[in-house]
C-alpha cells in the first residue's frame, strides 16, 4: 500500500494511504502557505491534534462538504456535532484509538493548550500516531514541548514523525532534536514554522542538525510537497 504525505503548510498535512485520502490539522483559510483553498481539499478522514484554530482550521466545512469521519479528542468530538452538525465523528483520548481502513488512529499525549475557536473548551491537546494497515507508523506531534514520553512512543518504532520547529507556541530547534533523540524516527519532516512572523525558523539549520546529531533523515517539503515512504 503506497503512503504520500503532502505538506500544506503549518501543520497541515494531506496523506493518501492505498486509496485513502486523510487530511491532519487543515488549516488551509488564513494560512499564508498553504498551496489550496478549502474548498478543494478532499479527504475520507480528518484527524484534528487540538482545538486552537490553527489546527481545527477548515475541518468543519471539509467534512460538511466531503463527508469525511473525524477523529479528535472527546471534547472536539462534541463541539463538531453540537455546533457544527457533523455525525461521522470519532471523540477518543490518548491511550486509546480507532480502528479505520487504512489503519488505527491513536492520540498521544501533547504539552500544550486546546480551546476551541469560539472559546469552548478543546479538551486536553494531543499528538496522532498513525498505525497503518500497511505497516508503516506515523507520528504527528501536534503543537507541543518534548516531553519525556517521547520514548514510549518511539519504541512503538515511529517511520515518520512530523514535529513542530517554530518556537514560541511549541518547541523549537533545541526542543525538536532532544524529541528526535527520544523518538528514534527514521524520517522527520518539520512543520509549525514560517507561517507567521512570530514562528519563524531556519529550516536548513535545523536539517543540517539533524543530519549532524541524529541517526533520523531530516527531509524539508516546500508546500505543496510530497514525500513518499
Ligand atoms: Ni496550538
Ligand atoms: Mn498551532
Amino acid at each position: 500500500m503506497a503512503i504520500t504525505v503532502t505538506w500544506l503548510g503549518h501543520s497541515a498535512y494531506s496523506l493518501q494511504i492505498g486509496a485513502h485520502r486523510v487530511l491532519i490539522d487543515p488549516f488551509l483559510t488564513g494560512n499564508p502557505l498553504a498551496p489550496l483553498k478549502a474548498d478543494a481539499a478532499e479527504a475520507d478522514f480528518i484527524l484534528i491534534s487540538h482545538g486552537h484554530g490553527d489546527h481545527v482550521g477548515d475541518a468543519p466545512a471539509i467534512a460538511r462538504r466531503t463527508g469525511a469521519t473525524v477523529v479528535a479528542n472527546n471534547e472536539i468530538g462534541i463541539w463538531l456535532r453540537s455546533k457544527h452538525g457533523l455525525e461521522q465523528v470519532h471523540g477518543i483520548n490518548p491511550g486509546g484509538g480507532v480502528r479505520l481502513p487504512f489503519g488505527r488512529v491513536e492520540l498521544t499525549i501533547a504539552h500544550h493548550s486546546s480551546s476551541l475557536p469560539d472559546g469552548s473548551y478543546g479538551g486536553q491537546p494531543n499528538g496522532i500516531l498513525i498505525k497503518t494497515e500497511a505497516g508503516p507508523k506515523i507520528y504527528h506531534a501536534g503543537d507541543t514541548a518534548v516531553f519525556l514520553e517521547m520514548q514510549l512512543i518511539g519504541d512503538e518504532g515511529i517511520d515518520l514523525a512530523m514535529l513542530p520547529i517554530g518556537d514560541y507556541f511549541t518547541m523549537g530547534i533545541d526542543g525538536s532534536l532532544k524529541a528526535i533523540k527520544l523518538l528514534r524516527p527514521k524520517v522527520v519532516l518539520p512543520m509549525h514554522y514560517n507561517t507567521f512572523d512570530l514562528i519563524r525558523a531556519d529550516v536548513s539549520q535545523w536539517a543540517q542538525r539533524v543530519q549532524a546529531e541524529t541517526d533520523t533523515r531530516p527531509v524539508v517539503l516546500q508546500p505543496g510537497e510530497s514525500f513518499s515512504l
